[in-house]
């Protein structure tokens, strides 16, 4: 596709829209953010990235004990891609690994996305979806479908009935080439209708349908998007930094049909994974018995989090994943005093959610800490 650049220019410029790119905001605490607002990082607990509670299996420090860092790593990954295509019973090469699921999302970008595109973003959500999608140069469409904070227990059932038929009709309104969905959803933790996907598919034909289940293995019986995926028109990622609490190593991947693996292979560089990531993930993918340690972990401290919210007279959000949505109020003011006293959570501004804070799940000995701050907040903010 021809790209139109400005006539006559000296020196090679940018993609036209490269200047209008802003970066997707993220939580996880920065050290110079911590500084910044004065407190050491090192004496804040960081409630604003989402873990598994219990962290990663012991297996992972001696595995990369053991790496020699002076080999290339393998380029694709092969024995991971192999061990997870085996895990979930997929074809081979239908998993395609990365430095991250978010470098797959880049990758489906890539592959699929060009200017004159829309892509579908079906939010409030995690903010790499539109930055990829706008960086290759596509028209991002941003539907609040998910957003349905605080009040009453909603039935679930229900909900998702509701979520469908906005989605459906977003989709006939819009026809977008990719349609970014995330399962369990970033903020709100609410599930996605994945049972609608095969009459999505039917019903938008040039859509390719990119379900983000990073959080899903930390979710109770939670239904997959990965019985769809050998249709061609959905893909599946996952990450490991969440279940396996590997954030720093930076492994995720992508689920799909043969036709759309290779696509996103081509688009993938080679070696994004380190040797010492591909050894961790091995090694970390090998204990069954920690992923079901880490889900009753997460479980019981997302029941005792949400239980000390209500307690302190807040109405959290129904969630099924690793964190919890929340009505404060003042979101960044709530979000800068926590900090202040040692904690810090997710401000929601930037999914326009700017009443709300987002809190992963921790042990309960530090949750416990989060309330009793959060109770000072609230006392001096009312
Ligand atoms: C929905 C969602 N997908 C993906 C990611 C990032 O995953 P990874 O660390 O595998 O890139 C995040 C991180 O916050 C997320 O919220």
């Amino acid at each position: 596709m021809a790209v139109t650049r400005a006539p006559g220019a000296q020196h090679p410029s940018p993609n036209p829209w490269v200047a209008a790119l802003t970066p997707a905001v993220h939580g996880a605490l920065d050290r110079s953010v911590a500084e910044e607002n004065g407190v050491s990082p090192d004496h804040v607990l960081d409630f604003s990235a989402n873990g598994n509670v219990i962290g990663p299996p012991e297996a992972v420090g001696p595995a990369i004990a053991g790496v020699d860092v002076t080999r290339y790593p393998d380029r694709r990954a092969a024995m991971l891609a192999r061990a997870l295509e085996e895990r979930h019973g997929v074809t081979p090469s239908a998993v395609v690994v990365g430095n991250g699921s978010t470098e797959m999302i880049w990758s489906v970008a890539r592959a699929y996305l060009a200017p004159g595109d829309v892509a579908l973003v079906v939010g409030p959500t995690y903010g790499e979806y539109a930055a990829a999608s706008a960086a290759m140069g596509a028209e991002v469409c941003d539907s609040a479908v998910m957003n349905d904070v605080g009040g009453a227990t909603p039935h679930v059932a229900a909900r998702e009935d509701e979520v469908a038929a906005s989605v459906r009709r977003r989709l006939e309104h819009v026809r977008p080439r990719v349609a970014w969905i995330c399962h369990p959803n970033n903020p709100t933790g609410a599930p996605f209708p994945v049972w609608a996907l095969p009459e999505f598919a039917a019903a938008s034909p040039g859509t390719l349908f990119v379900v983000d289940e990073a959080y899903l293995p930390l979710c109770d019986a939670l239904a997959s998007a990965l019985p769809a995926v050998a249709g061609g028109r959905v893909v599946m990622l996952r990450s490991l930094t969440k279940d396996l609490a590997l954030a720093g190593l930076r492994v995720g991947y992508a689920v799909a049909a043969p036709g759309v693996a290779d696509a996103l292979r081509r688009v993938t560089p080679p070696w994004s994974v380190s040797s010492v990531a591909q050894a961790a993930a091995l090694a970390a993918l090998a204990d069954d018995e920690h992923a079901r340690r880490a889900r009753a972990a997460v479980t019981a401290a997302r029941a005792h989090l949400s239980d000390g919210l209500q307690r302190l007279g807040l109405h959290p959000r129904p969630s099924v994943a690793n964190f919890v949505l929340v009505r404060v109020g003042d979101g960044p003011a709530v979000a800068r005093r926590l900090l202040e006293l040692g904690c810090a959570v997710r401000d929601c501004t930037s999914f326009g959610l700017p009443e709300c804070i987002r809190i992963g799940v921790r042990a309960i000995h530090e949750q416990e800490r989060l309330l009793a701050a959060l109770a000072s907040v609230l006392r001096n903010e009312g």
